[in-house]
């Protein structure tokens, strides 16, 4: 039995891509055999933002369970489950909501940070403003130890115990304050040397196929500083040599920051090196996709399986925040 609870969620964006891999799941993964994990589907947190348009939540959903499925989080060893099909978030949500001054959210550096920078979106909603919060409700629910998060969410976690805090003042002491991990990672740029986003069109996914893959390679942005196959370059300043230093091994690392360095060898080449190595070690993940894409059966039943085990665990925290509450 581990001793110590881990949660983490992530909104259904859509299909993953290797940014996502090498820093979130490749966390997830190490965490799940040292610690109880719950892993979830925020899908409520999407609606804050998507709230109009809501056609391609469904597919996002599954498209998500069966990348992490694939990439090795694995359902005997961690709780896989949708936050809306656990109704408790909403309950703790609202109790919670009771007792959250106001300005304690209007604060938190990611609302200011979107109303500023959204504008294509109305955010002026009372769902946005209480994201964190709801939040805080996926984390005191299931009385996590631990959360996973990166740089950005880190206050939302400071927040939660703040929320917590407070909680126990009041009625007495039922919720347990979280710690945040930090999840450090190298960032991955996309193909166009920029941040890796489905919203720049520069990412490549697990679900690529092989030839998408080796294309997306082929037409990436290099060092821009070396226009002819006899100018040198720098490895530093070029994204593909960010992939190498994922996927390669060291002496091909060694062996492309010569050659590039000294126009021994051509950007070509030095891709190729890179494609063949991560077409390497996606196979075996991408093997794993198709099975759970060929049957969706089992993809249902491990998150019924999951929200079922979620459920439970909410249920007994419910039980304890109505007595304390004494509603
Ligand atoms: N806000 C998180 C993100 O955008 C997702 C999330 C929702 C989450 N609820 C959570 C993360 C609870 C950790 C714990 O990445
Ligand atoms: Fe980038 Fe490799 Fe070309 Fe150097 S040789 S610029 S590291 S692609």
């Amino acid at each position: 039995m581990k001793e110590k609870t881990v949660l983490s969620g992530m909104r259904p964006t859509g299909k993953l891509h290797l940014g996502h891999l090498h820093g979130v799941l490749e966390n997830w993964k190490k965490l799940q055999d040292e610690y109880d994990c719950l892993f979830f589907v925020a899908d409520w947190h999407s609606l804050t933002s998507e709230y109009a348009d809501t056609k391609g939540i469904e597919e996002n959903i599954n498209e998500m369970i069966i990348d992490w499925l694939s990439f090795g989080i694995d359902p005997e060893n961690a709780t896989l489950f949708v936050q809306s099909r656990v109704m408790e978030h909403a309950e703790l949500h609202l109790l919670l909501s009771m007792i959250t001054p106001l300005p304690w959210l209007e604060r938190v550096p990611t609302y200011k940070e979107q109303m500023d920078n959204i504008r294509d979106k109305d955010l002026g909603t009372y769902g946005f403003l209480g994201y964190p919060l709801l939040q805080s409700a996926d984390i005191l629910l299931y009385k996590a130890d631990f959360v996973p998060v990166g740089i950005d969410q880190v206050p939302h976690v400071e927040f939660t115990r703040e929320v917590a805090r407070r909680f126990n003042f009041l009625y007495g002491n039922v919720l347990p304050e979280p710690q945040h991990l930090l999840t450090q990672y190298p960032k991955l740029p996309g193909t166009d040397g920029r941040k890796m986003s489905k919203s720049y069109n520069n990412s490549i996914y697990l679900s690529d196929g092989d030839e998408v893959i080796t294309k997306k390679i082929k037409t990436a942005m290099t060092d821009p500083q070396r226009v002819r196959r006899t100018d040198p370059g720098d490895p530093e300043l070029c994204p593909i040599y960010a992939y190498h230093k994922i996927y390669s091994s060291d002496e091909q690392k060694d062996y492309v920051v010569k050659g590039c360095k000294s126009a021994d060898i051509g950007c070509i080449e030095c891709k190729k090196i890179l494609t063949r190595n991560i077409l390497e070690e996606l196979a075996p993940i991408r093997e794993r996709r198709q099975e759970y894409m060929s049957n969706p059966a089992r993809v249902k039943e491990i998150v019924e399986e999951g929200n079922k085990k979620a459920g439970a665990l909410a249920k007994k925290t419910m039980e304890e925040v109505r007595r304390a509450v004494r509603i």
